[in-house]
């Protein structure tokens, strides 16, 4: 009965179409979204939304009474259309912070008072300045069950005085993250406009199950180290359907620094990266240049890069140690880029002097696949380190094509590595073509 089969066929066929149609794949079931049915608004607590009230008490209030009355199944915290401006505050379990659309929350550029707290661990120091750093305007520390979402309002970090200090080089510590957790699990973060932080956007260090889609995160592209998000010493993190345009990485994923970063010896892992669309002077997808806790488990796909510094960037340092192992990036498509690719060792700043330049980083199990680029100055750079080269860096299906036929810098360059090239144009380094393709791209 050919015809039973064909029909059975076409209907197969239709029904997954319809589903993967409906239902694109994603990641971000690892934390369950949350209906609760407590409400309150922070007008119940005295906010204004005018713009020029000051309402950290107002936050700070609302926040305590979630806290302490602890309602079955967690509060929902209202921030109705209206400018909210106030200081920094915490957050604390089983809430969701949900903003309306038209619903706008401003940090206050109050730089002196801005309170400080201790340096992670696996820094040893402030990331920018020695000594602790100013606390990250919404903060959750050890928390957990807790929802940042809405109809797309804002939080507004109001980045620019950080950004001159900065410049003007009048920092006394390191600049507050728009939003960091800190050893916290099941965080969600959607539907919602991240605006001008004064340094990184979302932070989750030491953390795990953490979702962030549907967000929009925004920043000059000369304001200085506004990176998107970095999943910092943390694992299961699920990043997807977002558009990123900063002045720094789009993604970065870290693991603290140098000596720090080794003695502490926390890894990111599990990291799913999926539909991220946007601009930077410097990296797209980026691993580093902190990874002295390693980095592993990395998949990123479906990003599309427009008017970018380097697309995907992997870099570490002699002193970083730690390792960078099973990285899987595919269907990339970037266009106007200063270097589409670059994995390389001698990329990042020290702590301080007391580094080991014996603590040589592991960089082994790359796969890059289904990579196109127009406008790309520079197809690629893959430069190990002499005495800890870079293995199975496998590439393929890479079209990365130059601005113009008469640019000067080869198409590639690479040193200290090994792997496989399979349909890369144009052509590839020589370091990577005589290898078995089939064996180094399938060690892991
Ligand atoms: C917020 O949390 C930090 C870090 O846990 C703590 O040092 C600070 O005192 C808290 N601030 C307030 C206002 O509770
Ligand atoms: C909010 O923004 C996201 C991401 O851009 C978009 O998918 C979603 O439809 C928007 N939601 C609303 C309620 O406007
Ligand atoms: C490599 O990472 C992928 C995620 O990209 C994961 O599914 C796989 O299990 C990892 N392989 C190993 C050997 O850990």
């Amino acid at each position: 009965m050919p015809a039973f089969w064909f029909f059975l066929s076409i209907f197969l066929l239709c029904l997954s179409y319809v589903s993967t149609a409906a239902e694109p794949v994603t990641c971000s079931g690892i934390v369950p979204m949350k209906y609760r049915y407590d409400k309150i608004s922070i007008a119940d607590f005295g906010g204004v939304g005018d713009g020029v009230t000051v309402n950290t008490k107002a936050f700070r209030a609302a926040i305590y009474r979630i806290q302490h009355l602890h309602r079955r199944g967690g509060t929902l915290l209202y921030i109705p259309p209206g400018v909210y401006l106030t200081e920094s505050f915490n957050l604390t379990s089983h809430m969701t912070l949900y903003l309306a659309r038209g619903a706008v929350i401003k940090a206050t550029q109050d730089t002196r008072n801005w309170p400080l707290i201790a340096p992670l661990p696996s820094y040893g120091r402030g990331r920018e300045r020695p000594g602790g750093r100013y606390v990250s305007f919404i903060h959750g520390d050890g928390v957990h069950d807790v929802v940042i979402t809405g109809e797309n309002g804002t939080i507004d970090g109001q980045g620019d005085v950080w950004w001159n200090m900065w410049r003007q080089r009048t920092l006394q510590f390191t600049r507050p993250n728009l939003i960091e957790f800190i050893n916290s699990k099941n965080i969600i973060i959607s539907n919602v406009i991240f605006q001008n932080s004064p340094f990184w956007n979302i932070h989750p260090v030491y953390s795990s199950n953490i979702v962030v889609r549907y967000v929009t995160i925004l920043a000059p592209a000369d304001s200085p180290n506004t990176d998107g998000i970095d999943p910092d010493s943390s694992s299961n993190v699920c990043i997807e359907d977002s558009y990123i345009s900063t002045g720094d990485d789009l993604v970065a994923v870290k693991s603290g620094w140098d000596e720090y970063g080794i003695a502490y010896g926390r890894p990111s892992s599990d990291i799913t990266i999926r539909r991220i669309r946007g601009s930077s002077p410097f990296s797209g997808i980026a691993i580093g240049s902190e990874t002295s806790g390693g980095v592993e488990n990395v998949f990123a796909e479906h990003i599309n890069l427009y008017n970018m510094g380097v697309g995907i960037h992997i870099k570490t340092n002699i002193g970083r140690g730690g390792f960078i192992r099973n990285i899987t990036v595919s269907n990339v498509f970037m266009e106007k880029a200063r270097k589409g690719i670059k994995i390389a060792g001698d990329v990042g700043d020290h702590p301080d002097d007391k580094f080991n330049p014996n603590a040589l980083p592991v960089v082994k199990g790359i796969t890059l696949t289904d990579i196109w680029g127009i406008q790309v100055l520079q197809a690629g750079l893959i430069q190990g380190i002499k005495n800890s080269p870079f293995t199975g860096i496998c590439l393929s299906n890479i079209n990365l094509h130059g601005m113009t036929a008469t640019t000067r810098t080869p198409p590639w360059k690479c040193s200290d590595v090994s792997g496989a090239a399979h349909l890369v144009s144009p052509i590839q380094c020589s370091e990577l073509t005589g290898a078995q393709h089939a064996t180094s791209c399938s060690n892991y």
